[in-house]
């Protein structure tokens, strides 16, 4: 067993008693950050960032010297898996991730190899193991993935879309295909994950950006399906301590139930659906990691506060609740209303928690 100096983000995904609601801030490093901007700066470009354990390890720790956050996150990207599968990630300035090599074929879903974590994405076990270090048990470290619907959103529309239209079309005149990319991406998640386990991530978290665009029937079916495979073939408890796992489609508030049924630990709330509905739907199954719109985060000190007591009343009292974004922090928020944000929610919390 490790112990931690800080144990509450953990003992909130367990749905223990904690004495104040845990905090931390999808994409908490990163851009509005001038410090982070300056390491990006020097290393050249985002990826030889991601790539260099000890930036890594420097830019995860950087928004915990200024703020309370009870949770590190590794400093890397969801796309670092199609890359290893040699789909060739780089980042276009001002257009985000691009693939060299996009999917386009059943011969192309075939040759995809299943990364080896210790050898292809070294750098990103090496960052998770640097970064454990450093925290010192200080607070615990999230490792994450995306769902293997989001992955394969940018391997074959070849980087961002809007309107899908490339892996639409697949799903609906070639399913096959995309089933067989899809499994094969869930099994490299599984491997992926269970190796930043190994290496020190003491809870994962897995991003499924994109489900919301796909309806009820066939998000089940393209996304739901796999990351129900990921989670049970997940490490759930290593050295004597739990691994809770969270999950977070991005506008699936219609699907709670469904996505709570998978058996993972936690659900990630965007801010499209009320804490208060999310509760009393799933609140006796799952914990819930969210929600404030990240956009408040440009509102005044006061309003900010106001809204924190508003998502905490609307929780209430009990166990089950890591106060997060909706979604990733902008980046033109400025840094202190992010510490306005993470001191309310400790502030405001701990009449919940007695
Ligand atoms: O949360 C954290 O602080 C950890 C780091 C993290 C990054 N990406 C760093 C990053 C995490 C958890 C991610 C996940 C990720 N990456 C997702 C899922 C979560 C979400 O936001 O929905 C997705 C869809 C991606 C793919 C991706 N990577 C995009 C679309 C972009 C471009 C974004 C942009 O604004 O240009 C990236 C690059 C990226 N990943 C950056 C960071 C800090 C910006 C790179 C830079 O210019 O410095």
């Amino acid at each position: 067993m490790t112990t931690l100096k800080n144990d509450r983000y953990i003992r909130a995904l367990l749905k223990q008693p904690v004495d104040a609601t845990p905090v931390w801030m999808m994409r908490q490093a990163g851009r509005y950050l001038p410090e982070y901007k300056a390491v990006r700066k020097e290393a050249g470009d985002f990826m030889a960032v991601c790539t260099n354990p000890e930036l890594a390890c420097e830019v995860t720790l950087q928004p915990l010297r200024r703020f309370k956050l009870d949770a590190a996150i590794l400093f890397s990207d969801i796309l670092t898996i199609p890359d290893a599968m040699g789909l060739g990630l780089y980042f276009e300035a001002g257009e985000g991730p691009k693939f060299k090599h996009p999917i386009k074929s059943l011969a192309d879903v075939k040759k995809l190899p299943n990364p080896d974590p210790e050898i292809e994405l070294k750098y990103v076990m090496d960052a998770v193991r640097t970064i454990r270090k450093n925290l010192k048990g200080s607070v615990p470290l999230i490792g994450f993935s995306g769902s293997p619907w989001t992955l394969a959103t940018y391997m074959i529309e070849g980087g961002s879309s809007k309107a899908f239209t490339k892996i639409k079309k697949m799903a609906f005149a070639e399913p096959q295909t995309l089933h067989l990319l899809l499994d094969k991406v869930a099994d490299s998640v599984i491997t992926y994950l269970n190796a930043q386990i190994a290496a020190g991530a003491q809870s994962v978290m897995i991003f499924d950006t994109w489900g919301g665009v796909l309806s009820p029937r066939d998000y089940k079916l393209f996304s739901l399906q796999y990351m129900e495979k990921i989670v049970a073939g997940l490490t759930r408890e290593y050295e004597g301590n739990k691994v809770p796992v969270t999950l977070f489609t991005k506008n699936g508030g219609m699907w709670l139930e469904s996505i709570a049924a998978t058996g993972c630990d936690a659900l990630g709330l965007d801010w499209t659906i009320d804490i208060a509905d999310a509760k009393a739907r799933v609140g006796d199954k799952v914990a819930l990691q969210g929600n404030m719109d990240p956009s408040v985060l440009y509102a005044s000190k006061e309003r900010i506060e106001q809204e924190v007591q508003d998502i905490l009343a609307g929780f209430g009292a009990g166990e089950g609740h890591v106060f997060n974004l909706g979604h990733g922090i902008h980046l033109d928020v400025p840094p202190e209303n992010a510490g306005y944000f993470v001191d309310a929610v400790h502030k405001y919390s701990k009449q919940y928690h007695k």
